[in-house]
């Protein structure tokens, strides 16, 4: 079968820039998985709904249309429900709001055959949050980064100003942690690793040697 490799972890551990160059280097195919939790929470929010709302939400995570549009070199463009909203989505508002939805059963499995729809040849790199532990358990490659809370901070707040939002790093930081701790306390498909990941910290480590080190999994 396609082989798939995920790469699971907390806010700001790397795994989005590392999902996508280690995706590249395979020539395999990248799911976001975040993006699609994201852009149901934006779109929540764009419909007004209270995101307490299970019924609510759930109808949300079922009915909305969710697009990625890759370009060579540049961005991946998320397109939600035919608005492009790849900026409002990268927001810590958008992350928030996504974190609250993926805490609701019924909204992770409207999600579910969507995921396993990037199982396609050659292969799948797949970055989330429960990407070895629920939707690929029978992934061959399975990685789990880590990184200091500091170092996640300041990565994420980097992250964020290059792209011209203002931000405070307490302010990330605290807002970060409330995420991390909500993630990993939720009753469904709760943040940890896969028995079978490697575990990576990334704290002090740069983006080639973490590239490394995971391409090392799939190519040893
Ligand atoms: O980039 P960052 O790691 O901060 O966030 P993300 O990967 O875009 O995920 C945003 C939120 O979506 C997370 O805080 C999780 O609550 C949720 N999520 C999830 O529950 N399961 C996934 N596979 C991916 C994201």
């Amino acid at each position: 079968s396609v082989p798939v490799l995920t790469i699971d972890g907390p806010s700001g551990s790397g795994k989005g820039t590392i999902s996508a160059l280690v995706a590249q280097q395979l020539g395999w195919h990248l799911l976001d998985s975040g993006a699609l939790y994201r852009a149901v929470g934006y779109a929540a929010g764009m419909e007004g709904l209270d995101l307490s709302d299970v019924e609510a939400v759930t109808r949300c995570a079922r009915t909305t249309r969710i697009q990625f549009r890759a370009k060579k070199g540049a961005e991946t463009r998320v397109i939600v429900n035919g608005h492009d909203a790849t900026d409002e989505l990268r927001t810590e508002t958008a992350g928030a709001a996504a974190s609250a939805i993926a805490s609701v059963p019924s909204v992770r499995e409207a999600l579910v055959s969507l995921q396993l729809g990037f199982r396609k040849a050659p292969g799948l790199v797949a970055d989330g949050r429960d990407m070895g532990t629920v939707i690929f358990p029978d992934a061959a490659f399975k990685v789990f980064l880590t990184a200091s809370a500091a170092e996640r901070a300041k990565r994420r707040y980097k992250q964020l100003k290059d792209k011209g939002l203002s931000v405070t790093l307490s302010g990330l930081q605290r807002e970060i942690e409330a995420r991390d701790s909500r993630d990993a306390s939720r009753a469904v498909a709760p943040l940890k690793p896969a028995a079978d990941a490697l575990l990576v910290d990334t704290t002090g480590m740069g983006i080639d040697e973490v590239v490394a080190k995971v391409l090392a999994v799939v190519q040893p």
